[in-house]
């Protein structure tokens, strides 16, 4: 069975109560629900975590490399300037899709620039929380594929 590691950062523990038009109504509780749920569908375990601190997950990161096949991260701002995450992340030499409820790209302008994305196996933005099981089905994918 496969192990994900499925992270969240700063703020997404409001999701809900947080700018609701923007991020949608789903509680987070509701949202790592369906997360485990479709995980277990696609007989995978998702192991979920959410932090507000940059420190707290780059040691979750770092922790993941001991027991993940792959890493499915929405860093929340970090996105934008967190250069550490990004190098834990390449230290875990893991698969990571890196995943955002908006189109940040239909947002801000700071919002458009990503230091994660250049180093993930990939991005899935705009879909609300079905971006994460999205993600989930391109991560089952990738893995199958790579052991073949
Ligand atoms: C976000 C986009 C970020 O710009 C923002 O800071 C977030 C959420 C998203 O999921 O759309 O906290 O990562």
């Amino acid at each position: 069975m496969q192990h994900i590691c499925v992270l969240h950062g700063p703020n997404l523990n409001l999701l809900g109560v947080r700018e609701p038009d923007v991020y949608g109504q789903v509680t987070f509780d509701e949202m790592n629900r369906r997360i485990k749920e479709r995980a277990k569908a696609l007989d995978m375990e998702a192991r979920i975590f959410q932090s507000n601190s940059e420190g707290e997950i780059i040691d979750l990161i770092q922790e993941a490399m001991k027991w993940a096949d792959a890493i499915i991260i929405n860093p929340g701002a970090y996105t934008h300037y967190a250069y550490a995450i990004r190098d834990a992340l390449v230290a875990s030499r893991l698969p990571i899709v890196e995943v955002h409820l908006t189109n940040v790209h239909a947002r801000e302008e700071w919002r458009r620039h990503s230091v994660i994305a250049p180093i993930a196996t990939g991005q899935i933005i705009g879909f609300g929380m079905n971006g994460y099981l999205l993600a989930l089905s391109a991560v089952k994918t990738l893995l199958e594929e790579s052991h073949r």
